[in-house]
């Protein structure tokens, strides 16, 4: 048993790193942030001190979700920034909106996503998925993540800049789900994930990447499809997650409370097993 007295955390090895879980002082960008988990993971990293720039295409819903976070976070500054992060256009007008009002990012999260499932028929047969589906979601999924991150943070080794990136993936990635509609998606987020590893293990140490899983997430407490209601059962915790529960998650991998995790994935799925 060691004394009171003889306790010393001045060395810092004890107890959260400096900065903790905030981010104050940090420039955080979220890519599919006027909406569910995008939005509440802009929310949080408002909330946990940093600014924001916020992603989407659509410049309305985008605008209106991004006075929202203001409002909620005056102190803040948050930044619209309309785009499509599928293309090189989209990229190249986020990264020059993040050197304009801030210089360089400190974290990212790629939550934007293509599920490629617009005007396809219920009753697709594994063996006829048609191209655009692979097209559409490893266009934005992965190449849209990874020419993202390469015209954010390929300062930063010079620069001698830390940053954190978090990839958004899904359990569709992990597992095939009956859902054959979700076949070219979950291979894009499998193919997210392992680019994920790939960054985290070249980028070190002054990069972080990390993937974040959600599982089920819908802000009406609500199955959003009819296949994620029939799994319900799966789920130890017995409900769907709330965007909110996202946003913690988002938070702790972008600050430095884990600066000794890389290349990892953080579920959030109420205990599903996977
Ligand atoms: N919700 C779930 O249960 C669940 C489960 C597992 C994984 N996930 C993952 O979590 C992430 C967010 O899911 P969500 O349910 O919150 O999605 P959501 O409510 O459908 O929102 C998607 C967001 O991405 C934006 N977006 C889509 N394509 C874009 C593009 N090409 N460029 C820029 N922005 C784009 C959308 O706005 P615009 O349409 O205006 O661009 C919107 O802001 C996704 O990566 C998804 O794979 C979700």
């Amino acid at each position: 048993m060691i004394a009171e007295d003889e306790i010393d955390f001045s060395s810092g090895m004890y107890g959260l790193p400096p900065g903790g879980l905030r981010l104050d002082g940090k420039t955080a960008v979220v890519t599919g942030a006027s909406s569910n988990i995008g939005l509440s993971i802009a929310l949080g990293m408002a909330q946990a001190g940093a600014d924001v720039i916020m992603v989407a295409r659509g410049a309305e819903r985008l605008a209106k979700a991004a006075e929202a976070v203001r409002g909620a976070e005056p102190k803040r500054r948050i930044v619209a920034c309309p785009a499509d992060v599928s293309t090189v256009e989209g990229v190249t007008a986020v990264a020059g909106a993040v050197e304009a009002e801030f210089g360089m990012a400190d974290a990212l999260v790629n939550c934007a996503f293509a599920s490629g499932k617009a005007g396809i028929p219920a009753d697709l047969k594994i063996l006829e998925i048609p191209d655009e589906m692979f097209n559409e979601t490893y266009q934005t999924n992965v190449l849209g993540t990874y020419r993202l991150i390469k015209a954010l943070f390929h300062g930063h080794v010079d620069a001698e800049r830390p940053a954190s990136i978090v990839n958004v993936v899904s359990g569709s990635g992990l597992l095939p789900v009956p859902v054959i509609h979700n076949t070219a998606y979950g291979a894009s987020k499998a193919a997210l994930w392992m680019m994920t590893r790939y960054l985290a293990v070249n980028l070190a140490p002054l990069i972080r990447v990390n993937a974040l899983c959600p599982g089920n997430v819908s802000a009406t407490g609500q199955p959003h499809t009819e296949t994620a209601r029939k799994m319900m059962s799966q789920i130890p915790m017995g409900r769907v997650g709330k965007p909110g529960e996202m946003a913690g998650a988002a938070v702790y991998l972008a600050s430095d409370a884990s600066s000794f995790t890389t290349g990892a994935m953080l579920v959030c799925n109420g205990g599903r097993d996977w």
